[in-house]
């Protein structure tokens, strides 16, 4: 049996997005980069989150393909049904999630995205995928969109930016199902970041901390960093 991932018409959403982004990102992150000037540690420290996704609303910071199909696989591993996604872009981490939802039965996956733009395109490309029977992409503020979900989660994935995650998870953290999966995407090399790495801080310490609730460990995947927690 072929896996909904490896269909021909989601295989070609895959390609066109990653297309898109090999075109695209590099030059959109560099702009992005010598906008926020000489002071590193400073970076877009003091930008509202809406007005950095509005300045970052072109460049794609997708999943590489290797932690797509990684996600998939803990989501087919999980036999999640329940999916939340913080950080949609233009839906590359959404089809491989949702995909999987298809191959274990149905279910749902929310997403949601601060940059109306990406929120339109996201949804054409879940569609072109004919996953949107499963997908509901929620524009606006993750920590106001994610408050109402249909039921527990199976699944939580972090991609949305950093200052952000760890607020987020602390709401969402009452519908997390024992033996839920939380995947925190982590931050490309500095020179490749578009935020201040030490955000992220706190959201790994938290997890790390055996009193809070999850055994969380760190993977390495194509030089970056993947925190993969379970909800205990
Ligand atoms: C790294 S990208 C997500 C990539 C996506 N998961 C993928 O693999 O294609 C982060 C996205 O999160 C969105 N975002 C950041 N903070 C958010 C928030 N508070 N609510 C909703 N979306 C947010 C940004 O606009 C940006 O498009």
């Amino acid at each position: 049996m072929i896996s909904t991932v490896h269909r021909p018409q989601v295989e070609a959403v895959l390609a066109r997005l990653r297309k898109r982004e090999d075109e695209n990102d590099a030059e959109g992150v560099r702009k992005l980069i010598s906008a926020a000037g000489p002071e590193y540690e400073n970076r877009f420290r003091n930008t509202s989150p809406a007005t950095f996704a509005d300045l970052a609303k072109d460049i794609s910071m997708a999943v590489p393909k290797e932690t797509g199909e990684l996600l998939y696989l803990l989501a087919r591993l999980n036999q999640a049904n329940g999916i939340v996604e913080f950080g949609t872009s233009f839906g590359m981490s959404t089809v491989y999630l949702a995909a999987a939802v298809r191959d274990n039965g149905g279910g749902w996956v929310v997403g949601t995205e601060l940059s109306a733009d990406k929120v339109a395109d996201a949804r054409a490309n879940v569609d072109e995928a004919g996953l949107s029977d499963l997908v509901d992409i929620r524009a606006g503020d993750a920590l106001e969109t994610l408050r109402e979900l249909p039921g527990t989660v199976d699944l939580l994935l972090l991609d949305g930016w950093p200052s952000q995650s760890l607020p987020l998870l602390r709401l969402l953290e009452p519908k997390l199902r024992t033996g839920s999966v939380v995947i925190t995407d982590g931050l490309p090399d500095p020179e490749h970041c578009v935020v201040d790495p030490s955000t992220m801080d706190d959201l790994y310490e938290y997890l790390r901390d055996r009193t809070n609730g999850y055994l969380s460990v760190c993977l390495p995947i194509l030089g970056e960093e993947i925190e993969l927690s379970i909800r205990l």
